[in-house]
């Protein structure tokens, strides 16, 4: 056989018993070349990844605070109230620029100052950095004591997407406890995923809106209907500024910017699961927006409250009795998840249970919004919804983008593609050229595709247009090439494009 006319194998999972099946039907000289084909291919996915995965490095310190600076509330100028949602209350933040002869002092913060703007004039005229580039969260604290540790503890899961040093605060010289807090894992930095840059406890300030707000989470000592302790856990992060549901509360994006957006959810969920953490309430307020120099939307997953981050268990939670918690955001919650039966030995595997969440997400993104909320028809519940009741997606969505959706939404997790082999298919709808995914692509096909995605990566970087959005998801992609997940995806895509399927599992 001709290597050049190889074609991307279909049906590659599992590998090495399908391939041996192959081998043995049509024996093994006729495999060889293409054997030999793939070895390059594979090799080809590997270069490129070594080339990439140090371009693909975040910034340490993308905000600027200064290295010794930000750990005590002290340190911020605190403006108004951002959003508040079931555990605690966000506030815009500021602060100080590198102080000229400062010598680390520092200016004092200004509690419960008039508006934003106000407020902001005053930041400024004090030499803070301009604008409110921060966001503070400011937990409820009623059950968790008043002690450091035990406020740590409890909120530990808050923690999880913590940077390196943004505990060096509470924990002195470590950066941060090794073996992690209280036996959760700590999440590299990812571009779309939340990172909280500075961690601390501190006394509950009164803040602007506190007692109209959440007079009954505040201590007695601030509000006579308070139930909440005197000291609480504070996160710092970047400001963003609006949530996913504000974004598209002003109207739908066209579909090609809404299959970018999909695809960043997938990233961000592919980079949780490799890490062997579970977000377990991905809903429109719990995603961050943000716009590029084109203007963009570049999302990030945050408020990791609910999630699953244990060291030892992974991604499987034993279910023993109802008193075990399976996560936040009901209507949100996987097929196999929700249905879940606790008993002796049972297991719950939320591998695949924040993509599902994608998928219900993706309704909301390209209209006609969340069958899981009752929009736009009556509510499907996930414990008993039928495929088939599944709404369609509307007709500007791509034909892929709509397969793909459909995919994630499969009631058994088997049958529902990873995040990653996900967000692999959207990469090659997006830009992998009319040819790829096509029936019958040539491997080298495939490979000089990438290395044409290479070149114009280097390209893009050399002449200073790599920090938008779309550059942002190529360079990750081909930082995290794995040449088998990339056969899946084009599998996937020969499949929809007409192809003939891979035989089932
Ligand atoms: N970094 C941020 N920048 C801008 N707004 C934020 C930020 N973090 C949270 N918010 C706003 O605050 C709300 C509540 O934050 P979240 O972390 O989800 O708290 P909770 O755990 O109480 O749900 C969010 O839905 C959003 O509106
Ligand atoms: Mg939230």
């Amino acid at each position: 056989m001709d290597a050049k006319s190889m074609r991307v194998p279909l049906g590659r999972l599992p590998p090495a018993p399908r391939r041996l099946g192959l081998a043995l039907g049509l024996g093994l000289a006729l495999l060889e070349p293409a054997a030999a084909e793939e070895r390059r291919a594979a090799s080809a996915c590997r270069d490129i990844q070594t080339i990439f995965l140090p371009r693909n490095k975040p910034p340490k310190d993308p905000l600027g605070l200064l290295a010794r600076r930000g750990f005590s509330l002290e340190d911020y100028f605190i403006g108004q109230s951002i959003g508040k949602g079931c555990s605690g209350a966000v506030y815009e933040a500021a602060a100080p620029a590198e102080p000229p002869g400062d010598g680390g002092r520092g200016p004092k913060r200004k509690e419960g100052a008039g508006g934003a703007s106000e407020a902001q004039g005053a930041a400024e005229a004090e030499g803070w950095k301009e604008g409110f580039p921060l966001a503070i969260k400011m937990m409820w604290n009623i059950s968790a004591g008043s002690t450091s540790e035990g406020i740590l503890t409890t909120m530990s899961q808050e923690l999880v997407p913590a940077s390196g040093r943004a505990l060096s605060g509470e924990f002195g010289a470590v950066a941060r406890p090794r073996g992690g807090l209280c036996g959760k894992k700590w999440l590299k930095p990812h571009p779309n995923v939340i990172q909280v840059i500075r961690a601390f406890t501190s006394q509950v300030p009164l803040l602007p809106g506190a007692t109209v707000d959440y007079p009954d989470v505040l201590p007695s000592s601030l509000s006579p209907s308070g139930i909440g302790h005197s000291r609480t856990l504070f996160l710092v992060m970047k400001n963003y500024p609006c949530t996913l549901r504000q974004f598209l509360s002003e109207g739908r994006p066209d579909p090609c910017v809404g299959a970018l957006m999909i695809l960043q959810l997938l990233e961000g969920v592919d980079h949780l699961v490799r890490q062997g953490v579970a977000h377990r309430d991905l809903k429109s307020d719990n995603i961050l927006v943000e716009f590029d120099p084109a203007g963009c939307p570049g999302l990030v997953i945050t408020d990791f409250g609910c999630c699953l981050a244990d060291q030892r268990l992974g991604l499987k939670l034993p279910f023993p009795s109802w008193y075990v918690d399976r996560g936040g955001n009901t209507c949100l919650m996987a097929p196999e998840v929700a249905t879940a039966v606790p008993g002796p030995g049972v297991v719950i595997d939320y591998s695949k249970a924040d993509v599902w969440a994608v998928g219900a997400l993706a309704y909301e993104i390209l209209g006609p919004g969340n069958p899981f909320y009752g929009q736009g028809g009556p509510a499907l519940d996930s414990r008993s919804y039928r495929e088939e009741e599944l709404p369609p997606l509307p007709a500007p969505a791509a034909p892929e983008v709509k397969e793909l959706v459909g995919r994630l939404l499969r009631r058994n997790p088997a049958k529902r593609p990873s995040a990653r082999v996900a967000a692999n298919v959207l990469h090659l709808s997006l830009w992998g050229e009319a040819a790829v995914g096509r029936p019958g692509l040539p491997l080298p096909q495939l490979v000089a595709w990438l290395l044409r995605q290479s070149a114009a990566a280097l390209m893009t970087e050399r002449l200073g247009g790599g920090r938008g959005v779309v550059s942002g998801l190529k360079r990750g992609f081909l930082a995290g090439l794995d040449y088998e997940e990339l056969c899946e995806a084009a599998a996937l895509l020969c499949c929809w494009r007409g192809a003939a399927c891979p035989a089932p599992q």
